[in-house]
């Protein structure tokens, strides 16, 4: 079997977006859990925004000319951020994914970004493995939480959906909490309506959405309260949260959401310890 790699085009996107369901869902089947794209179209439609965007590497590996999986890196932000990975279940364990994590290690590398990230599903032992073996370590237990959302308000806290003359207040609490800011991916949600700020007299937290693929950044785990409570649904399999924050997580909890699944945020490159409230996107 002859693997190669290539760079993928806006072409691609139906080939990859049908692997990409189909691994996620066999081992997601596999294991009895949700799959992390509820169908072929969702998946293809992700990963085309992807290949038209060019603040996203996207490579594919092939075996005879046949496209078997895909890798992408987000060079959105300061940090880049890894993933989604897929290889055609009839050919993993052959060296594709392998080979599609060190072309987008290599990229990151090339494109001088000092670290690189990605969240991992805990129950997934062959990712865990080949994610340590290539050096990435884990920073973080997470849990994706799902369950009714109450779209509320809460009392002394007012969340109002993000405009660009938040960004920069927005930025200085991502770099206040991470130490670097996230800020063309929250121009991006704030530019698809779904990003939020909370305010009590001034911004203390913003979400680009509750949801599998967003963040949020607070001061306090009341902020993250606040803007939970104000969201009307949590899309994607469910919302993540850092499974150290018991405070939050039990909240969460209490307001009757469940655990969907465990997973970890692993990083390789420089990383400062978050000093403040944060939820995770499925990237980082
Ligand atoms: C993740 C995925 C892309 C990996 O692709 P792959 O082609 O099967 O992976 P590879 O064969 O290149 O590498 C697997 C490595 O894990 C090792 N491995 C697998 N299971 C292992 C285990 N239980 N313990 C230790 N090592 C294990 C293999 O030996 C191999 O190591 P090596 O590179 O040192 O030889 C593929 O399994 C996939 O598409 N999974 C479904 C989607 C998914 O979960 N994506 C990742 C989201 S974070």
């Amino acid at each position: 079997m002859i693997l190669s790699l290539r760079r993928a085009e806006a072409a691609d996107a139906a080939a990859v977006g049908d692997i990409c369901y189909r691994a996620f869902k066999a081992v997601a089947d596999a294991h009895r859990f949700p799959p992390d794209f509820p169908s072929v179209d969702v998946a293809t439609a992700l990963l085309a925004g992807f290949l038209s965007d060019e603040r996203f590497f996207s490579a594919v590996a092939e075996v005879d000319g046949q496209i078997v999986g895909s890798n992408f890196l987000d060079e959105r932000n300061a940090v880049s951020g890894v993933g989604p990975i897929t290889v055609d279940p009839a050919l993993q364990n052959y060296g594709a994914g392998r080979a599609l994590m060190q072309a987008a290690m290599r990229r990151s590398q090339e494109r001088g970004f000092p670290a690189i990230r990605l969240v991992q599903a805990a129950y997934h032992n062959r990712t865990l493995a080949l994610y340590l073996k290539l050096g990435f370590q884990v920073r973080e237990p997470l849990v994706c939480l799902q369950g009714s959302a109450a779209g509320k308000s809460t009392a002394g806290y007012q969340v109002r959906p993000a405009t660009a003359q938040d960004l920069e207040t927005c930025n200085r609490l991502c770099v206040r909490v991470h130490g670097h800011e996230r800020s063309r991916e929250l121009a991006d949600a704030i530019n698809r309506g779904t990003a939020r700020v909370v305010e009590r007299g001034r911004v203390t937290g913003y979400a680009t959405s509750i949801a599998f693929f967003g963040h949020a950044v607070a001061e306090t785990n009341d902020d993250l309260k606040a803007l939970i409570c104000a969201s009307e649904s949590f899309p994607g399999p469910g919302f993540l949260a850092p499974a150290r924050n018991a405070e939050l997580v039990r909240w969460c909890l209490g307001e009757g959401l469940r655990i969907v699944q465990t997973m970890n945020l692993m990083t390789i490159g420089l990383y400062n310890s978050p000093a403040g409230a944060w939820l995770p996107s499925v990237t980082y």
